[in-house]
């Protein structure tokens, strides 16, 4: 993969010095690159270990174990659909297959061209307007499929 950018690892640096936490751990500096650059590259792998005193390895056993850390840059949008009890009854899983087509995706990732980083959400927290979607971290409600659909294109149509 790409190394990070010189910019990059100043924030990088940055983020993970400047904690503001009462105890700094392997899994805090993960958890401040992550927040910083939006994804774990080799590069904070290796700071964390410098910062933490401790080996590469013992951090990618860190990063590894959880499921929350990604290793490779994520979409410039982001897309969430929710999941949740309260979407599924509302049809959630409607919206999620005609998304999945119309973003060439069978599951949660990065579109081909990696513009649009997919996921799917457990509960964003807006039950009251199921069923719901994030484009952006902008809740959208009481979608249809046909509304979800437009709400991507805009997306794709706004990066060209
Ligand atoms: S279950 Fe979908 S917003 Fe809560």
């Amino acid at each position: 993969m790409a190394a990070i950018s010189e910019a990059e690892r100043e924030r990088l640096l940055e983020a993970i010095n400047n904690q503001r936490r009462p105890t700094v751990t392997v899994l805090s500096s993960l958890l401040a690159a992550q927040d910083e650059l939006g994804y774990v590259p080799d590069e904070a792998i290796e700071e964390v270990a410098a910062l933490n005193d401790t080996t590469i390895n013992e951090v990618w056993g860190v990063a590894s174990f959880y499921t929350n850390f990604r290793f490779t840059p994520p979409g410039k949008h982001s897309v969430e659909v929710c999941w949740g009890p309260t979407c599924h009854l509302k049809g959630a899983s409607r919206i999620l297959r005609r998304l999945m087509d119309q973003l060439g995706l069978d599951d949660e990732g990065e579109t081909a061209d990696g513009s649009i980083s997919f996921k799917f959400n457990t509960c964003l927290g807006a039950c009251s307007v199921a069923p719901v979607m994030s484009v952006n971290h902008r809740l959208s409600g009481r979608l249809t499929p046909e509304a979800a659909c437009e709400r991507v294109a805009d997306l794709t149509d706004a990066s060209h």
